[in-house]
């Protein structure tokens, strides 16, 4: 092992910090019923988060007549389905580095819509804004490690990765791989621990399959990946999941992949005032 990236990950100093009102509002995604003036008093609650918001919703993307300067009017005017999904990426971008890693950020968003999408079709329900975020936290780790050593990230990585698959080099120079890592970013920012095992299974088929939300997380990465064959699991997705989701046949994977890659790139544009 070349650099011990779990003492780094203990070194809390190490780990981006979310907003209170951002872990707040976070957590009232998942309830059952969100409550836009509570959640509006949250966001409220935190400046960069209020223009945040305020500059994606009044960017030309929304193509409002007039300027909207309130966040109660803000998400009124949204709705709740599209609140949700600028609120978790207002709340986690930060997480992404900002702009550098575009196609990181991409994968993430791609991942959390079709974990979403794949969360109805589940018996029993998941929560979908839950599936959601783990789609997007996913990768985490992986974020997290080019910060730490971004130079190993970039130019020792991917050629130790095309030798021995992703977990494999990661585990040989950290010692512990992006699963693992994400899943202790969770823990330390105390999301709740089905969560944090998603995270740390989204490779592990053998593992996901054991745990609905664990298997909707790889599974979701699965699909994310299918066309562009960088999935870097041995396993294929088997009837096991295809019952899992009450589908039928992988055609019905690839629509949701390009169903989602649809919404990726008109929710990119809305996005781009958060950037
Ligand atoms: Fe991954
Ligand atoms: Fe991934």
């Amino acid at each position: 092992m070349l650099f011990d990236l779990q003492t780094a990950i203990e070194k809390a100093d190490n780990l981006p910090t979310f907003s209170m009102a951002g872990r707040k509002a976070l957590a009232m995604l998942s309830e059952e019923n969100v409550n836009l003036d509570e959640l509006a008093m949250i966001i409220r609650s935190d400046q960069a988060l209020t223009s945040k918001i305020l500059r994606a919703v009044n960017s030309p993307a929304f193509g409002l007549y007039r300027e909207i300067k309130l966040v109660d009017e803000a998400l009124r005017y949204l709705g709740l389905v599209e609140t949700k999904k600028l609120v978790f990426v207002a709340t986690t971008h930060f997480l992404f580095g900002g702009t550098q890693d575009i196609e990181t950020w991409r994968h993430a968003i791609l991942t959390g819509y079709i974990a979403e999408t794949l969360a109805e079709k589940i018996e029993p329900k998941i929560n979908t804004s839950d599936a959601y975020l783990i789609g997007l936290m996913h990768d985490i780790g992986k974020t997290f490690i080019e910060k730490v050593v971004p130079i190993v990230y970039r130019q020792v990585l991917p050629s130790l990765t095309e030798e021995l698959g992703r977990l494999d080099a990661e585990l040989s120079l950290f010692g512990i791989d992006h699963t693992e890592i994400g899943a202790q970013m969770l823990q330390f920012w105390n999301f709740d621990k089905h969560l944090c095992d998603a995270i740390a299974y989204h490779h592990s088929a053998v593992f996901a399959f054991s745990d609905p939300m664990g298997h909707l997380a790889w599974v979701a990465n699965q699909v994310a990946h299918l066309a562009d064959g960088r999935a870097s699991d041995e396993a294929k997705i088997t009837e096991k999941t295809f019952s899992f989701l009450n589908l039928k046949e992988i055609a019905d994977l690839e629509k949701i992949r390009s169903e989602s890659l649809k919404k990726v790139d008109d929710f990119q544009k809305k996005l781009e005032a958060l950037l």
